[in-house]
């Protein structure tokens, strides 16, 4: 597997495979790499002759108070793991070439990145929307790979491919989870054996709210309540996670609110755990 350091390496890379009529996949990441991860880069074989990852802990989408600097960071075991996922490159920069001196050019993220994420972690889209912008740019694949756990990121990265016509086919993918049910991220690492039980409560409120609508329930409102008395511990307190950012049901595509379940609608939570904020979804 090659190693690529810097956006020239990368461009000169991605060119070549392009010329010799290749489809070229990206799979960005910010390593820490999971079964999460690796099911991009088979996802990726699967449409393309060329699987590069990028592993860039992007520091834009970060806020002062967040875990930019404790964000786990474990390259050389997230390079064996690529290698033997059958990845073809990866491209692993440093800050300063994707923030050179004088950077100051940003993307203003679609409207559907205002809400939920958006208000919760303010500016976090607009460095998303920057760096992934970026990576097509250094890397012209043909495909781009992202995972349904980050509902509205992937929401997000499809309206901005749309609306700046980034010419690169974004392919959903769905979400690998723990044999409990527990979403994988990079971030279940921080939890003690204890929070990891409780983080379970936000698959299960899913669960729930999948089952409630699937047996014929359209009141956003009940289902919502339902969610959240499962993430504060279903009757037993002992469970309860530490703070609900959100726990509701929106409309798939646009993310608005909605009163009745009566168009498709996904179920979004994100919630702390201690220190650590988890964030699920389902579809309906
Ligand atoms: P990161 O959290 O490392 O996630 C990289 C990709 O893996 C994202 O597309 C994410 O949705 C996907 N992913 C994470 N957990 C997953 C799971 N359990 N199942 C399926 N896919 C999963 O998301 C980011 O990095 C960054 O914001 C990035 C897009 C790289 C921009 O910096």
């Amino acid at each position: 597997m090659d190693r690529l350091f810097t956006p020239d390496q990368a461009r000169q890379y991605v060119w070549k495979a392009r010329i010799a009529g290749e489809n070229i996949g990206i799979v960005p990441t910010m390593g820490a790499l999971h079964e999460g991860h690796l099911s991009l880069v088979r996802e990726s074989q699967k449409h393309c002759d060329v699987t590069i990852a990028t592993i860039f802990v992007n520091p834009t989408q970060f806020a002062p108070h967040e875990d930019l600097q404790s964000y786990p960071r474990t390259l050389e075991q997230d390079c064996e793991l690529l290698a033997s996922h059958g990845a073809s490159a990866v491209f692993i920069p440093e800050a300063s070439m994707i923030y050179p001196a004088g950077f100051s050019t940003y993307v203003d993220p679609p409207e559907v990145g205002a809400t939920l994420e958006g208000v919760c972690r303010p500016g976090h889209f607009r460095g998303v929307a920057t760096v992934v912008l970026k990576l097509f740019q250094i890397l012209p694949a043909t495909h781009a790979f992202f995972g349904r756990k980050d509902y509205q990121q992937l929401k997000v990265i499809q309206a901005m491919v749309r609306d700046l016509n980034a010419g690169i086919n974004v392919v959903p993918c769905d979400t690998v989870r723990e044999p409990d049910g527990l979403a994988l991220s990079s971030r279940n690492r921080y939890l003690s054996p204890e929070q990891r039980q409780i983080g379970l409560q936000i698959s299960k409120a899913l669960r729930i709210a999948k089952n409630l609508v699937d047996s014929g329930e359209v009141e956003v409102d009940r289902v919502q309540d339902a969610m959240r008395s499962e993430l504060l511990g279903g009757g037993d307190a002992s469970k309860a996670v530490d703070k609900i950012d959100y726990a509701v049901i929106v409309e798939a595509d646009s993310l608005a609110p909605l009163e009745k379940i009566d168009r498709p609608a996904v179920a979004l939570i994100a919630a702390f755990v201690g220190q650590t904020r988890l964030i699920d979804n389902a579809i309906l």
